[in-house]
């Protein structure tokens, strides 16, 4: 059984995208052990405990200085001892002693194709707008391993979205979700707990 801590920012989408394929068994050996948000006020937060999943917040806001809130973030996650940690819009920086304590074991899910429209500043609607001013025809969503850059870890997984004449960041940010990042990371996680994901030189291989 793979013991996964979820770290979430906002609605929770994405969480609820993998709360719902464990219950209904598309992702199996996967235990859900504790959602962690940095905003008290996360939807996220809300669809844990209603899915029975233990729930807490840590919030920059309560501790004196980055420092001391990574270290508290480490600590919580460290608690539960998970396999592997899932970043689903968590919209702050992991700490740097988390990313080598959990070397290869947390992913993030990506609102673009990596390596487009990634790295600072991109995040939410952001990802979108930048698409559309672009003038892409494609985009997705990208799975992949945190490493100490952002959004630079290896791919594990892609799903591209057609971009519509008529559409808006909103209505883009809306069908990536849909179309992609629901489907292709609980699917990921899927993989990965049941041993379908290796590694070697950063280049991830996914045996179905
Ligand atoms: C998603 O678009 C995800 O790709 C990005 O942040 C957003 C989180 O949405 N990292 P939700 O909280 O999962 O609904």
């Amino acid at each position: 059984m793979l013991k996964v801590v979820v770290c979430v920012s906002g609605g929770g989408t994405n969480l609820q995208a993998v709360i719902d394929g464990v219950q209904k068994g598309s992702v199996t050996n996967v235990e859900i052990v504790r959602v962690i948000s940095n905003n008290k006020n996360a939807y996220a937060l809300e669809r844990a405990k209603n899915a029975g999943i233990e729930a807490i917040c840590v919030s920059p806001r309560d501790y004196a200085g980055r420092e001391q809130f990574n270290e508290a973030l480490t600590r919580e996650v460290d608690a539960v001892s998970p396999d592997l940690v899932v970043l689903a819009g968590f919209l702050v920086m992991i700490p740097p002693q988390l990313i080598k304590k959990y070397e290869n074991r947390i992913i993030n899910i990506h609102p673009s194709l990596i390596p487009s429209f990634c790295g600072t500043g991109f995040y939410g609607l952001k990802v979108h707008e930048a698409a559309l001013a672009r003038g892409v025809k494609v985009t997705g969503a990208t799975v992949h391993f945190v490493d100490e850059g952002m959004d630079t870890g290896p791919i594990i997984m892609q799903k591209p979205v057609m971009v519509r004449d008529d559409d808006t960041p909103e209505t883009l940010q809306r069908r990536v979700m849909e179309e992609a990042e629901w489907i292709i990371l609980p699917w990921s996680l899927n993989l990965i707990a049941n041993g379908k994901v290796t590694m070697e030189n950063r280049q991830v291989r996914v045996s179905e």
